[in-house]
């Protein structure tokens, strides 16, 4: 029998300090994440100085927690893996110098994860069925990309934002009708109460390249509906902006992920990233891919937003093809797939 590959992932690209040992690529052993959401939510957004000074704070005692709820010693270890872009540089690196540390001091091999690459991977700890081929919408707050995963770690972008991320869509939208930060949950809960038929929003026009998203028209749309209400003096229906500006982000979504897979001839469709756990999202695709006889698979809530297990996944697959990295690993703010 082949020998169990333990790895450590660690993830600190943006407001999660986060720590996992995964087996084999699939099963969790143990999923650390401290949120500094809390710290932020008061300034409307992530500060990136703020976030870099908590993960130095934090990261020892999330990683020795991962270990311990693993019953894992760094010994039994087979690989550090660590995301090391895109995401905020200060941010990025107190994750990477920390898994060079470990893996200078433990002589384990060292593995950078790309983040997104990570988000997709997400798919597979929860999937054991799951294998490329398939098409995969990443939706986060930093990311709007439609990727064909040809291999384990081998990507094609299909379509990317023009403009904002769909989960900067969702959070800018949320500031405008009072709901703060981070604005994507939000946003999901008032609008169950709303009618998403309410306000005709536009669905972004697409240029030369069919797949690409665009959100700031659709955002400046609800900006402008807003402004006209309040000059008018009339009542605001939040509920219904939220769940009208929803269903137009939804639609996009689901036309040009889904059309992707028919024109790629795939019958099998993931989603990652934060706004992956949006509900009305997921019963869209839940039901549009079950009407054309796509496979749909789709991440746990904990495992779309950012965590560690997904690095230690995805780090698993650049392991075993033997992607090592040196110790001048560096963090890439600003990472191509
Ligand atoms: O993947 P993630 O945790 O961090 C990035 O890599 O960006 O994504 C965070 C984004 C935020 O913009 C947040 O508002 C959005 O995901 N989000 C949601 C939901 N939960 C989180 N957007 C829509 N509906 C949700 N339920
Ligand atoms: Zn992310």
């Amino acid at each position: 029998m082949r020998e169990d590959c333990l790895i450590l992932g660690i993830e600190t690209s943006c407001d999660e300090t986060a720590a996992s040992v995964v087996r084999n690529g699939r099963e969790v052993l143990s999923n650390v994440i401290f949120s500094q959401i809390d710290l932020h939510t008061r300034y409307g957004g992530v500060v990136p100085e703020i976030a870099s000074r908590k993960h130095i704070e934090k990261i020892n005692q999330v990683i020795e927690q991962a270990l311990e709820e693993a019953g894992v010693s760094l010994e039994e270890l087979s690989a550090v893996a660590v995301t090391y872009g895109p995401g905020l540089v200060g941010a990025l690196l107190v994750g990477v110098s920390e898994a060079k540390a470990i893996s200078f001091a433990a002589g384990l091999p060292l593995v950078g994860v790309h983040h997104i690459s990570g988000h997709i991977s997400a798919n597979y700890i929860e999937h054991p069925e799951l294998a490329p081929p398939f098409v995969c919408l990443v939706a986060s707050g930093g990311h709007s990309h439609l990727v064909l995963v040809r291999d384990y770690g081998v990507y094609e972008i299909l379509g990317r934002t023009r403009d904002d991320a769909a989960g900067e869509a969702f959070d800018k939208v949320a500031r405008a009708i009072g709901l703060g930060y981070p604005g994507g949950p939000k946003i999901d809960r008032l609008a169950r109460e709303g009618d998403p038929d309410a306000i005709p929003f536009p669905r972004a026009k697409v240029g030369e390249n069919a797949y690409d998203f665009s959100f700031s028209g659709l955002k400046s749309a609800v900006l402008n509906y807003l402004n006209a209400c309040r000059m008018k003096g009339g009542e605001v229906n939040t509920a219904d902006v939220a769940a009208s500006f929803q269903k137009a982000v939804v639609d996009v979504l689901v036309e040009h992920s889904l059309r992707a897979v028919e024109e790629y001839g795939l019958d099998t469709f993931a989603i990652a990233g934060g706004v992956a756990s949006n509900s009305s999202l997921r019963e869209a695709f839940e039901r549009e891919c079950g009407r054309r006889g796509i496979t749909f698979y789709r991440p746990s809530p904990i495992l779309c937003t950012d965590n560690a297990a997904m690095i230690g996944a995805a780090g698993y697959y650049e392991f075993v093809k033997g992607a090592v990295s040196g110790y001048d690993l560096n963090a890439v703010p600003g990472l191509a797939l």
